[in-house]
């Protein structure tokens, strides 16, 4: 099991970009931000939280919000998209992602504020989020949404995903994608710090 260590959290952050080259950092969900990421999933549209959930709530459950607040347990991570505004760090996406192990396979889910829909950052979320899977050495990442879901089709199909019926549930399709990160590019914290372990365990390696 990965272990993070809340003081060492930050080092997995990315600054990312929106199509209009606006900076957007990416880290780690912390326990300070349990009042905004609610507050986050409580603004978004009923309709893009039906899509994000697969269901109607009004703000994430008790149970989950406690899940999205826990990085590395059980192999599963959550990433805030985060932005300046009024000199308030908000949270104008958001990201959970869960490693299987047995298969390399990374599974994943996302949601971008209704606001901020629109933008790219999806597409450079998507982008990020596949640094961090290969990073913990997944080889496949793949994700559910609504057959009725047209921007995340779309969305899915111009980042390069295939598509596969659900193995359990009629209403939704699984995209599916190959991880292919050029090691040259260094796309993502983790991706650097993944790659200084493995130099730290094994030195010879590049003697
Ligand atoms: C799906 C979602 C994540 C897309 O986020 P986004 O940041 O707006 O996406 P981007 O701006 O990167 O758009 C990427 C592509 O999506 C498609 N897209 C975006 N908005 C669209 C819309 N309103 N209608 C149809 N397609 C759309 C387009 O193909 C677009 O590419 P283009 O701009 O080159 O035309 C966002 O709409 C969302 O949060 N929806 C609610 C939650 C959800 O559906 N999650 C997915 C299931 S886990």
């Amino acid at each position: 099991m990965s272990t993070f260590r809340l003081e060492d959290l930050k080092q997995y952050s990315d600054v990312l970009r929106t199509r209009q080259g606006e900076p957007l950092n990416v880290r780690f969900v912390e326990p300070r931000d349990t009042e905004e990421l609610q507050h986050y999933f409580r603004s978004l549209s009923t309709r893009s939280r039906y899509s994000r959930f697969f269901g109607a709530i009004s703000e994430l459950p008790k149970g989950l919000l406690h899940d999205f607040l826990q990085v590395g347990e059980r192999e599963r991570f959550t990433v805030v998209a985060t932005k300046m505004v009024d000199s308030f760090e908000t949270i104008v996406a958001e990201a959970r992602y869960a490693l299987h192990a047995e298969t390399s396979t990374l599974e994943f889910g996302l949601s971008v504020s209704d606001r901020w829909q629109g933008h790219g950052i999806a597409t450079a979320l998507m982008k990020n989020l596949e640094c961090r899977a290969a990073a913990l050495g997944a080889e496949h990442m793949f994700g559910d949404t609504l057959r009725s879901n047209e921007t995340m089709i779309s969305l899915a199909r111009k980042s390069g995903f295939a598509f596969v019926n659900h193995p359990d549930d009629w209403k939704l399709v699984r995209f599916d994608k190959e991880i292919t990160v050029a090691s040259k590019d260094i796309p993502c914290a983790s991706w650097r710090l993944a790659a200084l372990s493995r130099q730290a365990e094994s030195p010879s390696a590049l003697a």
